[in-house]
């Protein structure tokens, strides 16, 4: 049975086998955990993200996609990089699929990887505006179906990785208003 994880801090320092990015569609860098998981990694990450534009993604990568790259010098084994949905950049319904598919995507390629243990920050949450509660709602719920089938069945750990108290808090409270089991969150 797959652990669905809540843990508060920098999801660069996590000591996992994939490590979710919050990344926009260019994959050159940005702020936030963008910035951050740039920052630790170092260069081989963005020059691998550079391979990825210049064949499969010429015109970037699409909102609700995936890619996989290497983890450079984080403690990890590759960087899953997203593009969450800017929240009112589509109508509600299509952008909350966008950000599920995020979740979705990242989930199947740590798997097909052999990753066993996945970090994963509130992708859409920061610089794109997504409120934080219904954010956590849809990651949550996702990840719990997802886990039930597929690839992402065979995965150990889903980690949460939340910056700052507030936002643990909000995870925390909707996870346990989703009834997800709470023996399986980690706090702290
Ligand atoms: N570890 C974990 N979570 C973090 C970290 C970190 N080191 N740094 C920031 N966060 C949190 C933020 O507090 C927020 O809750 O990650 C969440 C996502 O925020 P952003 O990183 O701003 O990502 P997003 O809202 O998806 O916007 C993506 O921002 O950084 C740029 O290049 C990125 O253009 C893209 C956009």
């Amino acid at each position: 049975m797959t652990q669905i994880t809540l843990v508060q801090g920098d999801i660069t320092k996590q000591r996992v086998d994939a490590v979710v990015n919050a990344a926009n569609s260019s994959l050159l860098g940005g702020g936030g955990v963008d910035g951050a998981i740039h920052r630790a990694g170092g260069p081989e990450i963005l020059a691998e993200c550079r391979k990825l534009r210049a064949s499969h993604y010429g015109k970037g990568l699409p909102v609700g996609q995936a890619v996989l790259t290497t983890a450079g010098k984080l403690p990890a084994r590759h960087v899953v990089h997203t593009v969450g949905p800017v929240h009112g950049g589509h109508a509600y319904e299509r952008g909350a699929e966008l950000l599920a598919s995020c979740y979705r995507e990242s989930l199947r390629l740590a798997a097909q990887a052999g990753d066993r243990v996945v970090a994963v920050p509130a992708v859409s949450t920061g610089v794109y505006g997504w409120p934080m509660e219904d954010a956590a709602r849809i990651a949550l719920s996702t990840v719990a179906a997802e886990l039930a089938r597929g690839p992402a069945a065979e995965l150990a750990e889903v980690r949460f990785v939340l910056f700052d108290a507030a936002a643990f808090q909000t995870f925390a409270q909707v996870r346990d208003a989703l009834g997800l089991d709470p023996r399986e969150s980690r706090e702290g």
